[in-house]
């Protein structure tokens, strides 16, 4: 783990956690991007986690959270919140999204909020990635401005911050 590395990640919980539970809250947000009980929902980017716990709490017993993230020091982070926490359905790992492993169409839901750029692969396959591990039927929620290629998700809704999509 570099000096560089904790800085960043220091800087990044500074935002998006400190300054975001001031003024956001997680659960109002999850709502709008479609999470609900008993789903197989799957968190890109997680961070230092503001939305992890509280999407475990909304899927509850019946359904379960991923969290995965690229940054090490994030994992580890959200991994002692998530002990602490409240709920047992959510997994973190340390993985590039491209490529996550998981079985195809697994997740009910994929959420990616805030990820302007990646820091692995391209966003374009993390978007492949995306489309391969959720459902049929399944909701893909965004939030910070960033697209989904056209030939793999159509939007179909928008509140707030939060694009929904669903596969096209
Ligand atoms: C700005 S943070 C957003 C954190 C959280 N989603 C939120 O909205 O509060 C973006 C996160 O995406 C992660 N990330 C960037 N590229 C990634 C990749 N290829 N695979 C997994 N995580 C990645 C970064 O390490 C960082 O923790």
């Amino acid at each position: 783990m570099s000096l560089a590395d904790k800085i960043s990640f220091k800087m990044m919980s500074f935002y998006h956690e400190t300054l975001y539970s001031l003024f956001r809250d997680p659960y109002e947000v999850l709502r709008a991007a479609g999470v609900t009980e008993g789903q197989r929902v799957l968190e890109i980017g997680c961070g230092p986690g503001f939305f992890t716990v509280p999407a475990g709490e909304i899927v509850g017993t019946k359904g379960s959270v991923n969290a995965i993230d690229i940054n090490s020091i994030a994992i580890q982070h959200v991994r002692e919140k998530v002990s602490k926490g409240p709920v047992r359905n959510i997994e973190v790992s340390r993985v590039d999204a491209a490529d996550t492993e998981f079985s195809d169409e697994k997740f009910d839901l994929v959420f990616v909020f805030g990820l302007a750029r990646s820091k692995g692969s391209t966003l374009g396959e993390i978007w492949r990635e995306a489309f391969r591990v959720l459902k049929a039927d399944g909701i893909l929620s965004v939030e910070g401005g960033i697209n989904p290629p056209e030939d793999l998700f159509e939007r179909t809704d928008r509140r707030g911050r939060i694009d929904k999509f669903v596969k096209a």
